[in-house]
């Protein structure tokens, strides 16, 4: 049976494995989804394995990465026959499939993340408002999303400055590197904030509308917020966490202050959604909408098996 793979740690304990069958019943899909363990930094020569036998098997349609993107794409560069334009930028691949006899590695985080911030940033905000944007966690779903920021927004509708922080500094001078290649001139401010009171004052002082960002993955992996319980949000803004499961300290904070400050919060579920639907939509090459009442349907889906 043609077969789509999932590349992550601890696959067995997703709710993905019950999402799928009931998403391949509803797009008319193969339901045969396998999941594959491997090690955090595991030998290249397993990624090699895994990467060639997909590339070898007629019934192996491609595979969702999480986890091991970089060290995949480090160890199996080669074995693909095409890779995308973000793949060669972000040296990492989300996404395998197959096309024309080719095996190709895609890196879609720039894209989904993207489809999850427009989902609830409204049009045109950034022309309007003059508005900001504050990252906490420098990982590497907030380079993805920075990356769409800076290629796919109009020049005229962009950020007035983003600020990121990160407790340690490597991932801030990776993320910098990147962005030296692609900023078509938002200002910048990369900050390492090892304690969370130090991220406190940056939110207090965004402008109007500004969107605040927990990428910490604080809330989900761990209990906790990277800010305290003293923070201003700012007014007309928005907050939104990477992750859709866990205590979510930090949605709570910003709920406490949605009325008086006329937040926006939005948790990580559209994230989530877009993250898996446009990866099958590659692998399965079938043409699923990014909005809309089919949309609606898969996300109600989910919601009702996960
Ligand atoms: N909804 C979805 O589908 C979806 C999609 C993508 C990601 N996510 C979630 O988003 C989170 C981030 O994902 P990722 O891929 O970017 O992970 P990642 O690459 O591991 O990055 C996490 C970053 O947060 C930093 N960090 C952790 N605790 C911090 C703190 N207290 N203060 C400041 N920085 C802190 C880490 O710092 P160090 O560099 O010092 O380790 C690291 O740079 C995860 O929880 C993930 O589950 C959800």
């Amino acid at each position: 049976m043609d077969t789509f793979y999932y590349i992550g740690t601890s696959t067995r304990q997703s709710s993905i494995m019950r999402v799928f069958p009931a998403w391949a019943e509803l797009l008319g899909i193969s339901k045969s989804f396998i999941g594959i363990n491997c090690k955090i930094h595991d030998d290249p020569e397993v990624y090699r394995k895994i990467v060639s036998f997909i590339k070898n098997d007629k019934k192996s349609l491609g595979a969702l990465v999480t986890s091991h993107k970089i060290d995949l794409y480090q160890a199996a560069t080669n074995i693909f026959d095409e890779i995308g334009d973000y793949t060669k930028l972000l040296k990492e691949v989300s996404c395998i499939s197959k096309k024309d006899g080719k095996l190709w590695g895609h890196a879609k985080d720039p894209i989904t993340s993207g489809l999850a911030f427009e989902s609830f940033i409204p049009k045109n905000h950034w022309k309007k408002t003059n508005a900001e944007i504050f990252i906490i966690g420098a990982g590497g779903a907030s380079l993805a999303l920075t990356t769409y920021i800076m290629q796919e927004l109009t020049r005229d509708n962009l950020p007035s400055k983003i600020y990121v922080a990160n407790r340690s500094q490597p991932r801030l001078s990776h993320m910098k590197a990147i962005h030296k290649k692609i900023n078509p001139g938002i200002r910048i401010e990369y900050l390492h904030h090892p304690n969370k009171e130090q991220n406190d004052p940056i939110v207090n002082q965004l402008k109007l509308g500004s969107l605040v960002i927990n990428g910490t993955g604080l809330g989900k992996d761990i209990p906790g917020s990277p800010l305290t319980e003293d923070v201003l949000f700012p007014k007309n803004g928005f907050a939104w966490d990477y992750n859709y499961r866990g205590d979510l300290l930090f949605l709570k904070q910003a709920r406490s202050q949605q009325k008086e400050r006329n937040l926006h919060v939005e948790d990580g579920w559209v994230y989530f959604l877009h993250g898996w639907i446009r990866v099958i939509a590659e692998v399965f090459h079938i043409n699923i909408p990014t909005e809309g009442p089919q949309f609606q349907e898969i996300s109600d889906l989910a919601s009702k098996v996960r």
